[in-house]
């Protein structure tokens, strides 16, 4: 994967699929939960040094509830809030910041409420910033 972005069209998905129903997306598409518990997008990210990266999930949440989901960064889960963007259409940047170890790890983004998660369009992937919250 060249550069930050891992699109969420490209991931491996689980009760989730690949839509473009919705503008503002960027590559091919996003991807919809489906409308339960437990779905999840799950990235191979691959970081060149070890240690604390900023994470920015990009959404998109077209009701006025938040559609939490709990983020495993090579399974240590933080929980996120992602609330309403005013339309399915409109997108938001959520960022956390977790440690990640030189070369592979796997974030996985799964939906924790029965509405499932928001759309997701993309994971960045950037230096740390400290303005998120340690993961570990
Ligand atoms: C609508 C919308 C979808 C969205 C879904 C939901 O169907 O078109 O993009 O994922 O609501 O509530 O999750």
């Amino acid at each position: 994967n060249p550069g930050p972005d891992y699109q969420a069209e490209d991931a491996t998905l689980s009760q989730a699929s690949v839509a473009a129903n919705h503008a503002g997306f960027t590559g091919s598409g996003f991807v919809d939960y489906v409308n339960v518990a437990g779905g999840y997008v799950e990235w191979t990210v691959t970081a060149a040094t070890a240690g604390a990266h900023n994470l920015t999930l990009r959404y998109a949440n077209g009701t006025t509830a938040n559609r939490p989901l709990a983020v495993a960064v090579n399974g240590v889960t933080v929980n996120r809030d992602f609330p309403g963007t005013g339309a399915w259409s409109t997108w938001a940047d959520v960022t956390l910041t977790a440690t990640l170890n030189a070369g592979a790890n796997t974030v996985r983004a799964t939906a924790t409420a029965a509405t499932g998660g928001p759309n997701l369009d993309k994971l960045t992937v950037g230096p740390a910033t400290g303005g998120g919250s340690f993961v570990v």
